[in-house]
């Protein structure tokens, strides 16, 4: 029996500017850059093995403190459709058995499928013997739908980069990938995600992408991302926290802007989100410098400097519905966690 296995390990990312919006659906092509930066503690672990034996795609997902289950449906779907455009580089139909799990809560604001998908496609590409350098990683990871993924790829602070406006969708799909900007040793800064909901959105971000252009705010946000990206890129470089601090609020609170006027809304927000929301700024009038960021659920993300986060992390636990918290340092990108074994008899 010929089997060829690896296993990689991925971080979640948290956007300090969000991509919000698909240009092109096919491809995952998004409106506008962004910026994030990769969470140590929130990680999910892939095996891939292509076995001559199999005769369908068998996919076991394991989510936060849950039993492991067999995907179905679009879950199932998409590890499928992104495991084909493997094979196609491979030049193989061998199917394969692909075992995920999460150490954190899935679908609910912490970038679960950027990390699955980064994993997914590191694994399996090592496992077909693919020699792809990180661009074609971060590229491969865009196209599974998940585009957030391509920024899991590299490590520490990451941009995903707009191409040239004056690219054809082709030229855009070999350009739009997602490099460095600095390594997590550059700047001790700590996300301290405060969960207020582990339940999966009801709306997932596929959706919503689509529907972002029929906000009357769209234009505007999209306008106003240059500068913004501008000063995240400056603050990381500069270590500038305030900068930092100052345009990711901006852009959290636009992006979800945007979902709320989108026909028809989304209000990603519970009460507990709110009150982390005044509870951070009222911090900060108070001397502790944090700021928050909100994906697409309800979960807010703190961030602080490192020296901050104990006492960030304490705050948050004492507010009416965070249930529990979790700190991440910057981390490091995807990576293979053994070596690949080409062909286990
Ligand atoms: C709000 O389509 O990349 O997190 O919905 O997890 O598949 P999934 O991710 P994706 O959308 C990400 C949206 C965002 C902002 C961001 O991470 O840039």
């Amino acid at each position: 029996m010929k089997q060829k296995r690896a296993t990689a390990i991925a971080p979640a990312n948290i956007a300090f500017i969000k991509y919000w919006g698909v240009r092109d659906t096919t491809r995952t092509l998004p409106y506008n850059g962004s910026i994030s930066m990769n969470l140590d503690a929130c990680l999910t672990t892939t095996t891939v093995t292509f076995d001559e034996n199999l005769t369908r795609d068998e996919i076991t997902l394991t989510f936060y403190q849950q039993a492991p289950h067999l995907a179905t449906g679009v879950a199932r779907e998409r590890v499928v459709v992104h495991l084909e455009r493997l094979r196609a580089l491979a030049g193989t139909d061998c199917y394969a058995k692909v075992i995920s799990s999460n150490n954190f809560p899935s679908d609910a604001g912490i970038a679960s499928s950027a990390a699955g998908f980064a994993a997914l496609t590191r694994a399996g590409v090592a496992a077909l013997g693919l020699e792809l350098d990180e661009r074609q990683l971060s590229l491969l990871a865009r196209r599974s739908g998940s585009g957030s993924a391509c920024r899991s790829i590299p490590s520490g602070y990451v941009e995903w980069y707009l191409p040239s406006t004056e690219f054809d969708l082709v030229q855009w799909d070999q350009a739009s990938y997602a490099k460095s900007i600095a390594q997590p040793e550059h700047w001790d800064l700590t996300d301290v995600v405060a969960v207020v909901d582990t339940n999966a959105k009801k709306i997932g971000s596929a959706e919503n992408h689509r529907l972002a252009t029929s906000s009357p705010y769209f234009a505007t946000r999209l306008a106003e991302i240059p500068d913004r990206l501008a000063a995240v890129r400056e603050a990381i470089v500069q270590r500038d926290f305030t900068k930092l601090g100052q345009a990711m609020e901006a852009d959290a609170v636009s992006m979800h802007a945007v979902c709320m006027t989108s026909h028809p809304p989304s209000f990603y927000w519970n009460g507990g989100t709110m009150n982390i929301i005044h509870a951070v700024r009222s911090w900060r009038s108070e001397g502790l410098e944090a700021y928050f960021t909100i994906d697409a659920g309800p979960n807010v993300h703190v961030i602080c400097e490192t020296a901050d986060s104990e006492v960030v992390a304490q705050q948050l636990r004492q507010l009416p519905g965070v249930e529990f918290t979790i700190a991440n340092m910057v981390g490091k990108g995807t990576r293979l966690e053994e070596p690949t074994t080409p062909d286990v008899e």
